[in-house]
């Protein structure tokens, strides 16, 4: 949810600048802008809209750009104010020598500015980030250092900023600090940067500082330092960038999203190697730091937000059946509010892809004070909510550039499986041949998922034929729900269809009402026990003459007249269904809104990082 990125050395800045951005448009793409120092004067350039619109502004300005050494920009995702070229960062100072960016909210800003208006600077913005601005600014009249300005400025403000600064008198530095949310230091050869995330400097510098809350770093061109805001040094390690430039290339692909969906397999493979050696072996933690104390365990809670609560819906099915233990999940944005028994006796789980999610981490702070222990999963393990746990499940899903997850969730539902597994071996709460059993489906599952992703073809022509109805409704019952929920979601988010997912037993209680011949039902059928109640709800959508689409077992024996259009997943048990049947979805979503035009890899509204409550 914005993204930063600082330069200084030799090469063209304004291209570079413009080349880390491009890497962090996942952040956001409501407004660019970047500024450069050249000595003489701070020159700024923003526009509104994508990347490309900033891209092309520059191209009209190539005789300014050409003398600096040093500057920063930023990809905004708008908060406080529209998205225009007037609330585009950079920022300046009204004497026009202080300009920085900033990710991040300000939570006091309304009477930050009410005080710095009433001693006369001016605004011309609607934005949080330009009362840090002049409150750098006026701190910088009294001190004339740029580092101690900063230091001031930022004990005022209240919430969560990542800031990068320069100052028209101080051309050789760029004042990067953090509170709640991420910046990173990257290392070049006689260069330096700073950036929001790797992706902005992969391949660029030979390593990177991770800046912790309340670390103030001053980049030079040949130096960096880090301090406590106290103003104490603090030596920080420098560290090897574990990805693959890879991540930042489309493969081939049109689009991210296609490429990350084909990556699931061989994630599934490599999680499953690292933790499920083999089905008559125990469960391996491997790589991860896990230290719970399960018999002190009495109920579980689970927190994440959007897809990663998805997930949390699976484990909820799976682990109550196999640790006979409550467990509950919440949106994270709403377990704050909650009056919740959570105490020394539960175990909370925060899910996060990114990390970063400002209400994930919220609920985990919160779930900490009230003495549970914790437990985290995430993509990436060098974000914010691993400060708050040792207790750390690494997704290794590799950087996800498409805002909408695919792989990250695959990942979540396969280390939520085998970590079910790990825990009902320590408490013993599944039998030997259970166990076996489970492992066995477990590692079939990355060769299925590999055959349901050879049908890609198949499912763009069904995209194709529905791609035009502007409402659908998902539907599925018991651990299935999972994947009617997030398909519904990925389908509504990318193409912009409106796709509600219901527990199938809930539609004629009143959604119902909606069906008709221009509303398709999507009914994830599963097997076991809630087929048949699946196979009479499908009758009935048919019978209000919704066209109906069902994802199934190839190895049930279903009424094939039924369907205008049947999906067939090959033969999974229970557990392992609902994650194969999530991948055509994932690509009928995305084959219908690559069909409409839609910018698949950054929907309107969203991004990928939700750094905000
Ligand atoms: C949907 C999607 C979002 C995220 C949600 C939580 O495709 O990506 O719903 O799942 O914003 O993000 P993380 O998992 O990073 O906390």
């Amino acid at each position: 949810m914005c993204g930063l990125i600082g330069y200084i050395g030799n090469n063209a800045v304004a291209s570079t600048l413009l080349s880390g951005l491009k890497n962090l448009e996942y952040r956001g793409y409501d407004s660019a802008g970047i500024a450069l120092n050249d000595n003489n004067m701070i020159d700024v350039f923003k526009a509104k809209g994508k990347l490309e619109n900033l891209k092309n502004l520059l191209e009209t300005q190539s005789a300014k750009l050409g003398s600096s050494h040093i500057g920063i920009g930023h990809i905004r995702w708008a908060t406080h104010g529209k998205a225009t070229t007037e609330n585009a960062h950079p920022h300046l100072s009204n004497d026009g020598k202080l300009v920085l960016v900033h990710n991040g909210i300000i939570e006091n800003y309304q009477e930050l500015r009410r005080q710095l208006q009433a001693e006369g600077f001016v605004f011309h913005s609607e934005t949080d980030t330009e009362t840090a601005v002049h409150l750098i600014d006026r701190e910088y009249k009294k001190s004339h250092s740029l580092e101690q300005a900063v230091i001031s400025a930022v004990k005022l403000l209240r919430g969560a900023f990542a800031f990068c600064i320069m100052h028209q008198d101080e051309p050789d530095k760029i004042i990067a600090v953090r509170k709640n949310a991420p910046l990173i230091i990257g290392i070049g050869n006689n260069e330096n940067y700073i950036a929001s995330d790797i992706p902005a400097i992969i391949g660029k510098v030979s390593g990177i500082i991770h800046l912790a809350d309340n670390e103030l770093a001053i980049v030079r061109q040949d130096s960096v330092e880090v301090k406590k805001l106290s103003g104490e040094p603090v030596i920080k390690p420098i560290e090897k960038i574990e990805f693959s430039p890879d991540v930042i290339s489309k493969l081939g692909y049109k689009h991210f999203m296609l490429k990350e969906i084909n990556e699931q397999p061989n994630i599934l493979r490599q999680c499953l190697a690292a933790h499920i050696p083999a089905v008559d072996q125990p469960v391996s933690l491997d790589e991860c730091t896990i230290s719970l104390d399960f018999t002190k365990i009495k109920n579980i809670s689970i927190i994440a937000c959007g897809t990663s609560l998805h997930a949390a819906a699976f484990a909820q099915n799976l682990w109550e059946e196999w640790l006979h233990l409550p467990v509950h999940i919440e949106a994270a944005s709403e377990y704050i509010y909650k009056h919740n028994l959570t105490d020394e006796n539960s175990l909370v789980i925060g899910i996060s892809q990114s990390g970063e999610t400002a209400d994930t981490i919220t609920a985990v702070k919160q779930a900490q004070e009230k003495g549970a222990q914790l437990l985290l999963l995430t993509n990436r393990t060098d974000s914010s909510i691993t400060r708050y746990s040792e207790n750390v499940i690494p997704l290794n899903a590799g950087i996800e550039v498409s805002v909408a997850a695919t792989k990250s969730y695959t990942a979540q539902l396969a280390a939520l499986y085998w970590f079910g597994l790990y825990w009902a071996e320590q408490i013993s709460s599944l039998s030997q041949g259970q166990l076996q059993a489970i492992k066995q489906s477990l590692l079939e599952l990355p060769a299925l998922a590999e055959e349901v992703l050879s049908h890609s073809a198949d499912i763009k022509a069904l995209a194709d034929k529905l791609k035009n109805y502007h409402n659908f409704v998902y539907m599925a019952r018991g651990i299935n729900l999972t994947c009617a929920l997030e398909g519904a979601l990925k389908l509504k988010e990318i193409s912009y269809i409106n796709a509600n997912a219901y527990a199938a037993g809930e539609l004629k209680h009143g959604p119902i009402a909606l069906l008709d011949e221009n509303m398709p039902v999507m009914a994830i059928l599963g097997s076991g026990i809630t087929l048949s109640k699946m196979i009479s709800n499908c009758a009935e959508a048919k019978a209000r003459n919704a066209p109906l689409i069902a994802v199934a077992s190839e190895k049930e024996d279903l009424p094939l007249d039924l369907f205008d259009y049947l999906i067939k997943i090959p033969g999974a048990s229970h557990g392992i269904f609902p994650i194969l049947a999530n991948l055509p979805l994932q690509l009928l979503a995305y084959y219908i809104a690559d069909g409409l035009g839609r910018e698949v890899d950054q929907p309107r509204n969203l991004a990928k990082s939700v750094t905000v409550e």
